[in-house]
């Protein structure tokens, strides 16, 4: 039987790139203000082995780990509190995802939305090209994540909320093998109201658009990035619509509620780009400018970080352990 405590949060993250203000908008606060309410154990981990399906330089993989692991620090997880480990570190993983993969029909692979877009931007003659079997099977390593800790919610992008549906139907598959609850079955949350973040140039804030806002970035370059947000050339004087202004959607998700109303006034009376980016430019300072400092010291403090993810991924193990022993009794694998 499944064991219920307190309910569990699980996410993974994929250090693929720098993390922008979407990243943080989207993830990062989020799922900070999720694991701070009462009741709920938040496991909170770096996804470094999904990252190698696509980054083949050590050194990159391993920057990339360190840099989003302090930010997610700088920010305010609390290692004492949240769970925070690196998914290499939690060997358990591995051996839940091949479990898994002998649970798992090819076809609900085939059907996986990362697959089937590299299907759409292949050649028809050949489909395999450029595809490698850890980006196939993907989705079976993002399962194991999630139900070697019984997780019982995993915020995500809606991009990903299928593979949490996928994780869900392995479990269940599992269960039914072994009639048994073996695995606890996941459930995805979607936060719809902060799901998408604009971009410099009006469309999704993405690293492949080329388009992003960095999050830590020293203050000169923020604010430089800022200024290049893309807009029209209605003279300064002129009223302008806040709820059409890509500069105003972002000062809201920094803003206090009286900034807002501030700078909706200063838009209905007039005021030049310049200025409004200006204004956007000084909230998000004053979000990021702590974080800056800590994560400053904590990326130039190596023995540090690694000691605080060591410390993360033994209390994880901690948690995996009996839940692969379960399943390892389950399947025949029992030892005295
Ligand atoms: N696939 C997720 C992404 O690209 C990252 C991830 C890996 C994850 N394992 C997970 C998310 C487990 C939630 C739960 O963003």
């Amino acid at each position: 039987m499944v064991p219920r405590d307190v309910k569990r949060i699980l996410t993974g993250i994929k250090p693929t790139g720098i993390p922008h203000i979407g990243n943080y908008l989207g993830a990062i606060r989020p799922a900070l203000a999720l694991a701070s309410l009462p009741d709920t154990t938040a496991m909170y981990f770096i996804a470094d082995y999904h990252a190698l399906t696509t980054i083949h330089d050590g050194k990159q993989l391993d920057h990339l780990t360190r840099e989003v692991a302090a930010t997610w620090i700088a920010f305010g997880l609390d290692p004492e509190k949240t769970l925070f480990y690196r998914q290499s570190d939690v060997p358990e993983t591995f051996e839940l995802a091949w479990v898994l993969a002998c649970f798992t029909p090819k076809g609900w692979m085939n059907k996986m939305h990362a697959y089937k877009a590299h299907l759409d931007a292949s050649k028809e003659d050949d489909k395999d090209a450029g595809l490698n079997i850890g980006i196939y099977t993907y989705p079976i390593l993002m399962a194991a994540d999630i139900l070697l800790f019984d997780s019982d919610l995993v915020p995500v992008g809606k991009d990903q909320a299928q593979h949490v549906e996928i994780a869900r139907d392995m479990a269940q598959r599992v269960n039914h093998a072994y009639k048994q609850e073996l695995l606890r079955l996941p459930a995805a949350k979607v936060d719809e109201q902060t799901a998408t973040v604009l971009g410099l140039d009006g469309r999704k804030m993405s690293k492949s658009y080329d388009n992003t806002i960095p999050l830590l970035a020293p203050a000169k370059q923020l604010r430089k990035t800022v200024m290049k947000i893309v807009t029209d050339s209605t003279p300064p004087e002129a009223p302008k619509d806040p709820d059409k202004s890509l500069i105003f959607d972002l000062y809201k998700l920094f803003a206090s509620p009286a900034q807002v109303a501030e700078l909706r006034a200063r838009y209905q009376t007039g005021i030049g780009w310049g200025d409004a980016k200006g204004a956007l430019a000084d909230v998000i300072e004053a979000t990021v400018a702590e974080p800056r400092k800590i994560y400053d010291e904590l990326v130039a403090d190596r023995a540090r970080l690694d000691g605080l993810l060591a410390r993360g991924a033994e209390q994880a193990r901690a948690y995996a352990a009996p839940v692969l022993k379960r399943v390892r009794d389950a399947i025949g694998m029992r030892r005295a």
